[in-house]
């Protein structure tokens, strides 16, 4: 098991995964046509039109805006689990953050400070850069928790020393980049017993294609946080709002520590925010969008031999690359179809061999690629 342990070696940020895209992107561009960035997750559609009228407002912009959030998006977020998932969570079991990434990334150096003599930070072995990259920048082990065959946390495989020493586990459902869908009574279980809080990062779960949507919350608040945003929700990945929500005494702490860091949503963009939560239409409108992507693009694949299962969740295609070079395979998909994706790698070593496609340009656009394709 690969464990990254950050030493007292001064710390040099790794090259942003991202960036090492730059010469597929060129290839790319170079199409008439020009390229189609299937690479980052970040939405291209548009928010509420009402999230938008509430912005220009600027409501709040003079004062410094509460940092555990104001008291209309805290309700809003209460309002917003309670309509869609029938969650329902007292108001000392909720905070706001600005946007997941920063929260996933602080967390264990604020947890560390809680609990100082443990040190291991536990996250998906195929799974979204930052439970990692949070770990090392707090100066902790990171390690990665082996995928079963569909994508899901094997909580079987981790070592007793690992689970002694655990500050936190991360399970993401819908999983990024493989669409999985976790256990999460499980995995809330397992945490319980072994007194380990499980961190539940949940930013696609209105995007569930299988079945309900998952929320660690169903099986009670005791030791669980669950991670929301309306990054992907709302396509509101530039307002920078997300939401904790569970144990009342971790959100008490982080809510309390989160003060002293200057961590503050801006005023105008709560205002948005509970704007945004309070409509339902704008993502009900969302998911058929994606649904149409996942089908088209999916499709499209196939008929070229490609092996591709449909995901239990999010707007990711995890495609196996036909011969088990996934930099091969993002190099075809640049060099014919103008589409620029990620290769698995990006996502942990396990995830070697495949290629993650985020359907995030306009449908159009991905027809035109499948028709560069040749599908
Ligand atoms: C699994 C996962 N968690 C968190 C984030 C970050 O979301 P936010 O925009 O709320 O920071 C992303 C973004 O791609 C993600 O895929």
């Amino acid at each position: 098991m690969v464990v990254i342990r950050t030493d007292d070696e001064p710390f040099v940020p790794p090259p942003y995964p991202y960036d090492r895209l730059n010469q597929l992107r060129e290839m790319a561009a170079s199409l008439p046509g020009g390229m189609i960035d299937l690479s980052i997750g970040a939405p291209c559609d548009a928010p509420p039109a009402e999230a938008l009228r509430v912005l220009g407002e600027g409501e709040g912009l003079r004062t410094y805006p509460p940092s555990i959030g104001s008291p209309a998006l805290l309700d809003a977020t209460r309002g917003w689990l309670d309509r869609r998932f029938g969650i329902a969570i007292g108001e000392d079991e909720v905070g706001a953050c600005l946007g997941l990434k920063e929260m996933v990334v602080g967390l264990p150096h604020w947890l560390r400070l809680r609990e100082p003599d443990r040190d291991t930070v536990l996250y998906p072995a195929v799974s979204y850069p930052s439970y990692a990259m949070g770990a090392r920048l707090a100066g902790c082990r990171s390690v990665p928790v082996a995928m079963d065959d569909q994508w899901r946390m094997d909580l079987s495989s981790i070592d007793d020393d690992d689970a002694d020493s655990a500050l936190c586990i991360w399970v993401n459902t819908p999983g990024n980049p493989a669409g999985a869908l976790d256990d999460l009574a499980a995995v809330a279980a397992w945490g319980r017993e072994r007194n380990i809080p499980v961190l539940s990062d949940e930013c696609y779960i209105e995007f569930t294609w299988d079945g309900e949507p998952r929320s660690i919350l169903r099986s009670g608040v005791e030791g669980v946080l669950a991670l929301h945003s309306l990054s992907k929700r709302s396509n509101l990945a530039g307002l920078r709002v997300g939401s904790y929500s569970g144990d009342p005494d971790l959100v008490h702490y982080l809510r309390e520590i989160r003060k002293h860091t200057g961590a503050m949503i801006p005023g105008p963009n709560q205002a948005a925010a509970v704007a945004a939560l309070n409509d339902d239409a704008h993502v009900d409108a969302q998911k058929e969008i994606y649904r149409e992507r996942i089908n088209l693009v999916g499709s499209a694949l196939r008929v070229l031999g490609a092996n591709v299962d449909s995901p239990g969740g999010g707007f990711y295609l995890w495609v196996e690359a036909n011969d088990g070079d996934a930099w091969d395979f993002a190099d075809f998909l640049a060099r014919r179809g103008g589409a620029v994706v990620s290769p698995g790698e990006f996502y942990g070593d396990q995830g070697h061999d495949h290629v993650r496609i985020a359907l995030v340009q306009p449908t159009d656009r991905l027809k035109e690629m499948a028709v560069r394709l040749g599908a």
